[in-house]
């Protein structure tokens, strides 16, 4: 059963995890994923084993993409101190660069004004600039947007006092913007007490205050919706307790039940999910793509029916609509009835060639 036709959706932040990391996800495993979730366009963060940080490991993955992709698939290149005097080289192969102001996983981190101006003087002016930043660290992502004259792009924004400042930084006029992940408007850091390690991500789940300010500001403040999907297994989970969960396959139907619930309008759900991350990030708009969801049916999401290589979500048990049952990028059917109906490489790599 069919009721709601939408774009092919996009996701800004995604760990594909080539290379390094490829027994948590894989290119293939984490485009069947994005289908399976309606979205047609992933981005890739950098925070790779090696990262990409380098012209060789940024080609690496680019290869592999190519071979394995059943979605449009773009790369960030990533800021790292000692080879800061490469990104001139990685940006033509690349869709934007990402800046990691505070910890989480992996080594890429970027703590010194040298290599943050270098950043803003060295990265092309018509690629996008992203950040983890957390904190006080958001008000120096401010200070370059403002310095730079330049965009730049706030992920996974998680707490009131974050979402505030952003808020009184647009009207302002200062060319930034910024994504919420759902695990941040849907768990609160009661949901990390009761799971412990299974409840641990960057930026941290806080309090309920913090997630009403969220939602205060999805309709306004926030302009994407990007899952942060950041997979690890779970032995890894339980051991070393990375920081990150999976989300691209319950990104849509938590949302479509928010707009049932009436939180936010079908229209702007589109904006955020769709609309907006293509303007945002210059990305093209395929013809004849969009997904068919059944947006009537309640069903329980459960581990065994996702696609993602580590195989759990922290939406188990969740009640939802908005299964995603027909996937059409470019006039060919690539997802339907919870499968991928494409071979792999058949998704189109971002930038295509070097773009400058
Ligand atoms: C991410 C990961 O596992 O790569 N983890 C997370 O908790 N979000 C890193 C990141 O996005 O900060
Ligand atoms: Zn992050
Ligand atoms: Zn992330």
């Amino acid at each position: 059963m069919t009721n709601l036709k939408l774009p092919g959706l996009v996701d800004v932040h995604t760990h594909m995890r080539v290379p390094g990391g490829e027994h948590k996800e894989d290119f293939k495993s984490g485009t069947a994923a994005a289908l399976a979730g309606g979205i047609t366009t992933v981005l890739a963060m950098p925070n790779t084993s090696p990262p990409l940080s380098t012209p060789e490991t940024v080609q690496q993955a680019r290869q592999q993409a190519q071979q394995d992709i059943y979605c449009d698939v773009g790369l960030f290149a990533g800021a790292s101190p000692q080879q800061i005097d490469l990104l001139p080289q990685l940006a033509p192969h690349t869709i934007g660069l990402k800046i990691y102001l505070n910890d989480t996983f992996g080594p890429l981190r970027v703590e010194d004004l040298p290599t943050l101006q270098a950043c803003f003087q060295t990265w092309p002016q018509n690629k996008p600039i992203a950040m983890h930043a957390e904190g006080p660290n958001v008000a120096i992502g401010i200070g370059l947007a403002a310095s730079y004259k330049r965009p730049v792009h706030f992920c996974h924004i998680s707490r009131r006092d974050e979402i505030e400042l952003i808020a009184a930084t647009k009207q302002s006029g200062l060319p930034v913007t910024c994504e919420v992940a759902p695990h941040h408007l849907f768990l609160t850091e009661e949901f990390h007490r009761q799971m412990g390690p299974w409840g641990y991500m960057r930026p941290q789940l806080v309090t309920q205050v913090d997630v009403d300010a969220l939602w205060a500001h999805i309709s306004t403040t926030i302009d994407c919706i990007a899952t942060d999907h950041a997979p690890h297994t779970p032995a890894e989970k339980e051991s070393d307790n990375p920081p990150g969960v999976a989300g691209l396959e319950t990104s849509l139907p938590l949302m479509l039940s928010a707009v049932k619930a009436g939180c936010l309008t079908l229209d702007r759900l589109i904006e955020l999910m769709s609309t907006n991350p293509r303007r945002i990030f210059n990305l093209p708009d395929p013809p004849d793509t969009f997904i068919e969801v059944d947006d009537q049916t309640r069903y329980t999401i459960t581990n065994d029916r996702l696609h993602t290589k580590c195989g759990w979500t922290p939406f188990a048990g969740w009640e939802v609509v908005g299964r995603v049952q027909r996937v059409v990028l470019r006039g060919q059917e690539v997802f339907s009835n919870g499968k991928v109906t494409v071979q792999p490489g058949s998704g189109q790599l971002l930038p295509a060639e070097a773009s400058p």
